[in-house]
């Protein structure tokens, strides 16, 4: 198989975005545009990723600055085939080219193995669409026969050209060396003055080189990303297609409109998402696994039948199977919960296991703890881990019970079994077995009287006064 180069095209400013940012970095799903588009690449598993880049170039670079591609400059925008020019010095001529937009970041993997199956042979292939609103795009021009003969841009295009509905995509694959020679050809004879590179298709026709047209099958894919509007659009159709491959993984959702998978999700079967779901990163659901409403859950594994309620957040965290999380829980980064644990509301949870059966049911934090299995982690519960400096740790062994409104001063160690008795501050070893508690005596004032407000006085000393009694 020959070797495959993607160009990916991302020089232009990107003017209708009103933006500081450059176009490609515009985020869909949270991620920018062009980091799509590498990602998609990336799927094809080509020799070289190429990122031709010109406005904000240095802002784009810092921020996929981990991505695996060679970033090519072009200093000034003279135009599509201007910017591949800039990439072509660096490709092999046995290499298939495949050239991509920064801001057409829905295209599929699968859509470009197609292209790159067309070009080979010797093709030139062109990914194309029809649309119901070509208005903008660049037309393809095909005689009789069917056979592509050029592309027609919208500005150069006479008013026949302009009702033709099968647009160009912009998306190419070529064998490099013929591409090159195209390149070569290109005068700047046209509308805006640039070098186009929808000219290579006149270039090889000319040259009596088969163009190969393939419709994009769904329309969806290829849209370009131009303002905030069409922004918009791609996130949804985003969203929607998210949304898709998660029914068809087996997941029940009770509004596709209303989840947004902004990452890689992995369902068992008859999972059950409800409304206002946003997944981020690599997350995992296990079977019969149940999501309440309204939650964020990133980088994430949920255990099979474990209930997750409503409004909880759950960052890096592990849950195991059959727990029930919140409603309004909060499980942050180390989080590990085992089989069976109960995490109720407003209880979080950081850098902490919480063993099989054990429960922390209401408002309580666990920071730092390590905590055995069937505890039982009273109300208000707070592990003090924190001295200012330095985060210590918490060990609660098998079978204890803190009772409701605990301080745990880290380091600090609960026995097995042990019991600590409600409202105490525990900072040292609380040894198994016993009950241990810190709790001031209860003592009762005699002859109190409650502070009055001065209206309350006046009257107090009238009735003193009417009564002969002083007042006490
Ligand atoms: C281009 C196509 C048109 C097609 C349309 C699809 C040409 C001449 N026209 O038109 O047929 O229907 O895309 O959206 O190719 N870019 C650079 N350097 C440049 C110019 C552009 O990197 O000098 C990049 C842009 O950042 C963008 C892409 O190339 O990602 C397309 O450029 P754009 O100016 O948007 O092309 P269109 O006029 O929309
Ligand atoms: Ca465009």
């Amino acid at each position: 198989m020959t070797h495959v180069s993607v160009v990916i095209l991302a020089a232009g400013q990107g003017q209708r975005m009103k933006s500081d940012l450059p176009k490609v970095l515009q985020p869909l799903a949270g991620r920018p545009l062009l980091a799509h588009v590498i990602a998609t690449a990336r799927n094809l598993a080509p020799q070289d990723i190429y990122v031709v880049y010109g406005h904000g170039g240095a802002a784009v670079q810092a921020a996929l600055a981990d991505a695996p591609v060679k970033w090519v400059p072009q200093p000034e925008q003279l135009g599509t085939g201007h910017a591949v020019m800039q990439a072509m010095p660096l490709i092999g001529d046995d290499h298939c080219v495949l050239v991509l937009y920064g801001d057409v970041p829905l295209i599929r993997a699968a859509t470009l193995r197609e292209l790159i199956a067309n070009a080979a042979g010797g093709a030139l292939a062109l990914l194309t669409a029809n649309v119901p609103d070509p208005a903008g795009y660049g037309r393809i021009l095909r005689q009789a026969d069917g056979r592509v003969t050029a592309i027609a841009e919208h500005r150069d295009a006479t008013e026949d050209e302009r009702r033709i509905p099968e647009i160009n995509t912009g998306l190419l694959a070529a064998p490099a060396a013929r591409l090159r020679g195209w390149l070569s050809q290109l005068r700047k004879d046209n509308a805006q003055s640039e070098y186009y590179l929808t000219d290579v298709v006149a270039a090889a026709v000319a040259q009596g080189c088969r163009v190969e047209a393939l419709i994009a099958a769904q329309e969806a894919e290829v849209r370009g990303v131009n303002d905030k509007a069409q922004l918009a659009q791609v996130e949804a159709i985003y969203r929607r297609m998210r949304a898709h491959e998660l029914m068809e993984a087996g997941a029940t959702l009770a509004d596709p409109a209303r989840i947004d998978v902004r990452g890689e999700v992995e369902v068992g079967r008859d999972v059950f998402i409800d409304v206002n779901a946003v997944l981020i990163g690599d997350v995992r659901l296990g079977d019969r696994a149940t999501i309440g409403p309204n939650y964020v859950i990133r980088d994430s594994t949920i255990g099979a039948d474990t209930e997750i309620h409503a409004h909880c957040v759950i960052d890096r965290a592990t849950v195991g199977a059959r727990c029930s999380v919140g409603p309004f829980a909060r499980l942050r980064p180390g989080a590990t919960l085992r089989d069976r644990v109960h995490v109720g509301n407003f209880v979080e949870v950081k850098n902490s296991e919480l063993g099989a059966g054990s429960k922390a049911n209401h408002l309580t934090y666990l920071g730092d703890a390590r905590v055995g299995k069937d505890v039982n982690v009273g109300a208000g519960t707070i592990t003090c881990n924190y001295d200012g400096a330095n985060k210590w740790p918490t060990t609660i062994e098998d079978g204890a019970f803190i009772g409701s409104g605990s301080m745990l001063v880290a380091p600090v160690r609960i026995g097995a079994k042990a019991t600590i008795g409600a409202g105490s501050t525990i900072a040292g070893t609380a040894p198994g077995g016993k009950l241990t508690l810190t709790r001031a005596r209860q003592t009762t004032v005699e002859g109190w009287d409650r502070p009055l407000k001065a209206d309350e006085q006046e009257r107090a000393a009238k009735i003193a006064a009417a009564t002969g009694k002083p007042k006490t």
